[in-house]
């Protein structure tokens, strides 16, 4: 299905930058961070972003735990999930949080890299 990958792609910009934006009104306070449709989209779109990832494993057949990169992948997504919800949700104090949501980001962008070159260390090895 060649439109599969556009759908993987087009979830992975919706959910970062649906993270980047919480992550400010995080920050400022936001009573936006509350509203119903900010906490009910991103499981929508992360769970398309889920589907189509799993899909795209059976399309090109490598697996995680087979293949080094997709095992990178699923390791840093659900490290992603579980910081990224330190730093807009459970994290103490907002320095906590702030820290989380950086790094959440840092982890976000690791996972693009592992995607486009295929390694675990991209463009290292
Ligand atoms: C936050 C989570 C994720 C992000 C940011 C992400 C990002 C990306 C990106 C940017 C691509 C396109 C790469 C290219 O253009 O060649 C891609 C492709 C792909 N992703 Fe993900 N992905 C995520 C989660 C996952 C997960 C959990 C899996 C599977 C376990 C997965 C499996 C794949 C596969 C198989 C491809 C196709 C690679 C290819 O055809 O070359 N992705 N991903």
């Amino acid at each position: 299905m060649w439109w599969l990958k556009y759908l993987h792609v087009t979830c992975v910009i919706l959910s970062g930058a649906g993270f980047f934006l919480r992550g400010t009104w995080m920050i400022r306070d936001s009573p936006r961070l509350r509203k119903r449709w900010v906490r009910v989209w991103p499981h929508i779109i992360d769970t398309a972003l889920l589907v189509s990832a799993i899909l795209l494993t059976i399309q090109i057949r490598q697996y995680p735990f087979v293949h080094h990169w997709l095992t990178a992948k699923v390791l840093a997504l659900v490290a992603y999930i579980v910081i990224g919800a330190v730093g807009l949700k459970y994290g103490m104090t907002k320095k906590i949080r702030i820290i989380a949501w950086l790094v959440a980001m840092v982890l976000f962008f690791y996972i693009v890299l592992v995607a486009l070159t295929r390694q675990v260390l991209p463009y290292i090895g």
